[in-house]
Formats: C-alpha cells, sequence, structure tokens
C-alpha cells in the first residue's frame, strides 16, 4: 500500500482512503491513536456563525445512516484501530451526544477501558438562534486504553504544572478555532491546535507514533510534529490531504513553527510566569528572603493589569537573562503593595520608587526549566513580562 504523501524527514504520512480497509493494512504500531470521526450530525439543521446564518451539514460523510449502521460503523473503525494499538497505548475520540454514546458502548464491548471523558469547554461558542435552549458550548472527547488492566502512559506532573500546579481537572477550557489555524484553507470540522497540543502532549513522549484515522486537515499530525511525535494520518476525502499536505508544509519554517508554539502556549487556564531582573547580590537577597519586588508601575501602566496576571503561578528570576530561577509563588495571583520603608526593613534597599508590588514565593524548591529564557540584545530582556509556563517546561 503506498502513502499519498510523506514529508521529507518521514515524521508525517497521509494514505487515500476509507480507515476501515487501511488501518488493517499498516504494519505500525501505534502509542496513541486520535480519532475525530463523523458526529452524524448532518441532518438539514441550522446554526450562527460570524453573524450569519448557515447549515450544519458538513458533507455527505457525516450523514447518519440510521441507528444501526452508525453503531456498526463505529464498531468496525475501533476494531482495526485497537489492532495497531500497542499494549501500552490510548486513544481518544471526539464528539458530541450524537456520535458519543455509540462510541462508548463500543469501545466497552472491544474490550477498551475508558479512563476520562474530558469535556472541551468551548470559551467562545456560537450562539443558539432558536433562544429555546441552552446554547452548546461543550464536545467529549472519551480517552481509553486498550487494556483494562496493563497501565497507560500519562504526563501527569507536565499536566498539574500547566495547570498552576493542582490536578489537571476533565474540562479544559479552550477557544475554539482561530482565524491563523485556516491560513491553508477550511475544513468544515477542523479542530483547534490547542486540543491536539494538549492530548499529545498528556499522553504521548517526544518519538512517539500518533495515527489518526479519520485526519481531515490533520491538526493531529501538526500538534504532533510541532512537538516532536510521528504521525500517520487517513482521509477519503483528496481534498483535504492536500489541505494537510500544505499544512505539514508550513510548519517546515522553523520561525512559523515557532511563532504557532507561542499561540498555543497561552491558554485562559494556564498558568503564568513573571519573569523578573535582578541584578546580582539583590537576586541572591531575594531569593534568600522569599520576597520579589518591582516597581508599581509608572505612566506607561502596570504590569498589574496586563491579561494572565490573574494566572500567575511562577516566578523567573535572572540577572540580564543569565542564572534564570524559576520558583513557586505562595499565592496564584496575588500581589500586596510595600512601601519603600517596609522593604527596608526586610534588608533590602529599593531606589527607584515609593511603592512597589511584592510577591512571596517558595525559595526552597526550584522548578525545573527546559527552555531557558533566550538572551536577547537591548534593554527588552531587563523588562518585567507575563509569560506563558509552557514557554519554559514544554
Ligand atoms: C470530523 S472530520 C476530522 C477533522 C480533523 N480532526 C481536523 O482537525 O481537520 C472527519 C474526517 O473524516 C473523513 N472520513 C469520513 N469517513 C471516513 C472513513 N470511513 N475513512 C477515512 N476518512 C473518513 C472525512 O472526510 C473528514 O475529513
Amino acid at each position: 500500500m503506498n502513502p499519498l504523501y510523506v514529508s521529507d524527514n518521514s515524521d508525517f504520512t497521509l494514505y487515500h482512503g476509507d480507515c476501515r480497509e487501511i488501518v488493517p493494512m499498516l504494519t505500525e504500531q501505534f502509542d496513541m491513536i486520535f480519532a475525530d470521526p463523523p458526529y452524524f450530525l448532518s441532518n438539514g439543521g441550522i446554526s450562527y456563525q460570524s453573524g450569519q446564518i448557515v447549515s450544519v451539514n458538513k458533507g455527505e460523510w457525516d450523514k447518519s445512516q440510521g441507528r444501526e449502521a452508525d453503531n456498526e460503523f463505529n464498531r468496525a473503525w475501533l476494531t482495526a484501530c485497537r489492532r495497531v494499538l500497542k499494549d501500552n497505548g490510548t486513544i481518544w475520540i471526539s464528539g458530541t451526544y450524537h456520535n458519543i454514546f455509540s462510541v462508548a458502548n463500543c469501545l466497552t464491548e472491544l474490550g477498551y477501558r475508558i479512563l476520562n471523558v474530558v469535556t472541551w469547554a468551548k470559551t467562545n461558542p456560537p450562539p443558539n438562534i432558536s433562544c429555546r435552549f441552552f446554547t452548546y458550548s461543550s464536545e467529549f472527547v472519551i480517552w481509553a486504553r486498550k487494556w483494562d488492566k496493563r497501565p497507560h502512559y500519562y504526563n501527569y506532573d507536565l499536566m498539574r504544572q500547566l495547570n498552576a500546579g493542582t490536578q489537571m481537572t476533565d474540562v479544559w477550557r479552550l477557544p475554539a478555532i482561530a482565524p491563523w489555524e485556516k491560513s491553508q484553507g477550511k475544513h468544515p470540522t477542523q479542530k483547534p491546535l490547542r486540543l491536539l497540543h494538549r492530548i499529545v502532549l498528556a499522553s504521548t513522549r517526544e518519538g512517539d507514533l500518533v495515527l489518526d484515522p479519520f485526519t481531515g486537515s490533520s491538526t493531529t499530525g501538526i500538534a504532533a510534529n510541532l512537538l516532536g511525535r510521528r504521525f500517520v494520518g487517513i482521509d477519503k476525502e483528496a481534498q483535504f490531504l492536500d489541505m494537510s499536505r500544505r499544512r505539514r508544509i508550513e510548519i517546515e519554517d522553523p520561525a512559523m513553527a515557532r511563532s504557532m508554539l507561542l499561540k498555543l502556549y497561552d491558554n485562559p487556564d494556564e498558568a503564568t510566569v513573571l519573569v523578573n531582573h535582578a541584578r546580582p547580590g539583590l537576586r541572591e537577597k531575594m531569593i534568600e528572603q522569599g520576597i520579589c519586588y518591582l516597581r508599581a508601575g509608572d505612566a506607561k501602566g502596570s504590569l498589574l493589569v496586563r491579561p494572565g496576571f490573574e494566572r500567575m503561578q511562577y516566578l523567573l528570576l535572572h540577572t540580564g537573562g543569565e542564572h534564570q530561577q524559576m520558583f513557586r509563588l505562595q499565592a496564584k495571583g496575588r500581589f500586596q503593595i510595600w512601601t519603600r520603608e517596609t522593604l527596608e526593613q526586610y534588608g533590602f534597599a529599593p531606589e527607584h520608587a515609593p511603592y512597589y508590588v511584592v510577591l512571596r514565593f517558595d525559595p526552597h524548591a526550584p522548578i525545573a526549566i527546559k527552555n531557558p529564557l533566550p538572551m536577547r540584545e537591548g534593554t527588552s530582556t531587563y523588562v518585567p513580562k507575563i509569560k506563558p509556563l509552557s514557554e519554559f517546561v514544554i
């Protein structure tokens, strides 16, 4: 069986055809599968999008063939996927009430074990035009492993870290797809990269192999490759595979890949870091006391009112970009305003202003940094900043 497309470095492969026929012919074993199958909701209904009334019909592939046929379809592709899933591998399947109960039943029948049903709570859902029931604002993603008793991989520590140091729950508040994700054209049901980014991080390691049997525009493959995982995607529509290929080529430019990652790092619920320069001597004193202070704003405005402050959970202290150390703040997004005299009582000698923003942190348990703050020419390194934690730990 010949792939339709393989990237130059072989980490992104596409097959054209029906996944129920292609998956049984694959020779690889996969660490993780993400499937965004037909939801069977193309029933002639209407919805509201960007101020306009639109049909909910997505294409012939999304039409229900009746309850029994839809169940049979789910059973067939889930059976094929189970054979190519590694024993410690996991599968994620997205859906709404239209398909998700059928998928859950099939998973259980086939011997998978359901681990979680994640609710993706959309932070910007379209309004309900009938005004007769609640606005649809969520989708579900079932996470299951191959066997009942064999352990699976879960990147617990990273998920907890990104969730401001507490266990990540099964409700994920993430925005719907952003316009910059459609640079290579529109797929009618394209998933946001943020959703796949989290799924890939939670359930795979670098170098792992990921399969998407309903790949569409290959959001899964783009997230996988951006994070150093390998990918195989299948779709029965050639036009979507062409979009997949273009999206893959787009991220061959390292600057584009980096800028996408930076956009993905900023999420509504994820922890942020105060990045603060302190001159030698002062940095050591701050660490000794577990106290970080900075001027309480100036005529240009204050750090306090910038988005992300309320999610601030970590502090990165550095001296001109060097000697970077990260610590956990004692309270999320909380600060005090101190006078210069109060700081003097703690042995500091502030010179620039009468009032200071003070953050308390735990100096005894520094946090490991995977990606240090890049050194930049000029003064910007010295200006305090609020950055997503992901920039430093993923
Ligand atoms: C919900 S969309 C996936 C969208 C994708 N997650 C993305 O972000 O672009 C489902 C895709 O499955 C494809 N499809 C439907 N039935 C299929 C089948 N039996 N085998 C392979 N692909 C199929 C459709 O063409 C469609 O592109």
